[in-house]
């Protein structure tokens, strides 16, 4: 099999011939076990870095141009370096890049002539963080070596999502892409931007289900979402001026709200509190426990949010009746994607074969499934 490196320089030397030696930069995708629509909340997370990853190879040019051609798209675009730091939105995939460079310009770090090949193994729309891998790996390989703090340069990738491409992310993918941690998940303090690594305890394996549907809906619900969420913390505000983000508040505190700001709201503060309680049954081994805040966190996304699926519906449903799992949930925005499960080790075999019978009898379709271990963060490669 050709490795993902491979093929990323192949395409590179497949699409600019004349290109001069290349570097190779990886960013992963992340899976998040529980922390769900709580980045944009200032609340904690607590994703793991996958070993699916976005590759870019880079090499300097002297066409004044910037260059990059997508293997996964097979296609090809191309901007002038002068024309970057006024540049708009298109909607497609090359807002990702053209956006990493015009904020790596804007922080200092101009962008030269450059030939640029991606390649990614993160299916597109799974909620892997298919959008943060291609961001970090593109700045990694603009940078060429300059160097920034990690933290910054999560923070400037999560700036070409939100004030470039449009969508008003959080910082859990990525945060998590770049500080990756092998054999670690890492508890994130969205509001001080920093983490702790958390080790996963023997026993039981992450598997993630692709339920191989995005439905069109995750776009403007998300948006809405993060609304709604400002609407609860200015009624709560009212009540008392220290309150500015969810993070401020605890479950106990909502009593002044009602309808679709309290259901938000009681999801994010409840969601807060199981990322504590699933990172202290995780340091003692508590399988049982961490599975059943999984469950706990999906209800809580499936009633109160309102960001699941039939599809991922279905697929928690199923798992929890299949032998060995302690618990399951959508994972990543909703409204298609994956889910998380945690599954016994001995029983992985059963329930990667099962699922998937029960879906595709279901649904027609074969759901991807994955075991992913906690893999280390953006790195160079070559
Ligand atoms: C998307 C966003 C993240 C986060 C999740 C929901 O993946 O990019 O910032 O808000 O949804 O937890």
């Amino acid at each position: 099999m050709v490795s993902a490196p491979e093929t990323v320089r192949a395409a590179f030397r497949k699409h600019f011939p004349d290109g001069g030696a290349v570097e190779i930069f990886r960013a992963p995708g992340r899976v998040n076990l529980i922390g769900e629509h709580t980045d944009y909340n200032m609340g904690f997370v607590l994703p793991m870095a996958i070993d699916l990853c976005c590759l870019a190879a880079i090499a300097p040019a002297n066409h004044g141009k910037l260059r990059v051609y997508s293997q996964n798209v097979q296609a090809l675009q191309e901007w002038p370096i002068e024309s970057i730091s006024d540049a708009r939105p298109a909607g497609n995939w090359g807002d990702y890049v053209l956006g990493v460079a015009q904020q790596l310009a804007r922080a200092g770090f101009p962008v030269g002539a450059a030939d640029l090949a991606i390649y990614s193994t993160v299916p597109v729309g799974s909620g892997l963080s298919s959008s943060a891998s291609l961001e970090v790996s593109t700045a990694l390989a603009l940078l060429g070596g300059r160097t920034i703090a990690k933290k910054d340069l999560a923070l400037l990738c999560q700036r070409a999502e939100r004030e470039f491409v449009g969508v008003p992310s959080g910082i859990m993918d990525q945060y998590a892409s770049v500080h990756g941690e092998r054999g670690k998940a890492l508890r994130i303090d969205c509001r001080s931007v920093s983490h702790q690594a958390v080790a996963l305890p023997d026993g039981a394996a992450i598997m993630v289900v692709n339920s191989m549907v995005k439905h069109e809906l995750g776009g403007s619900a998300y948006r809405d979402r993060v609304r709604e969420c400002a609407e609860a913390v200015e009624e709560l505000r009212r009540w008392s001026p220290k309150v500015h983000s969810l993070r401020d508040v605890i479950s106990t505190d909502l009593a002044p709200l009602s309808g679709v700001p309290l259901k938000r709201a009681r999801h994010v503060t409840t969601e807060g509190e199981r990322v504590e309680s699933f990172t202290a049954a995780a340091e003692i081994g508590d399988l049982k426990g961490m599975g059943d805040l999984l469950v706990a966190s999906h209800r809580s996304l499936q009633h109160d949010y309102e960001v699941s699926c039939e599809e991922l519906d279905f697929l928690v449903d199923t798992a929890l009746g299949i032998e060995g799992v302690y618990g399951a949930r959508m994972t990543g925005g909703g409204f298609g994607g994956c889910t998380v499960n945690l599954v016994a080790i001995e029983n992985v075999e059963n329930f990667e074969i099962r699922i998937s019978s029960a879906y595709e009898i279901a649904y027609g379709k074969i759901p991807q499934v994955f075991r992913f271990l906690p893999d280390a963060g953006a790195e160079q490669v070559l």
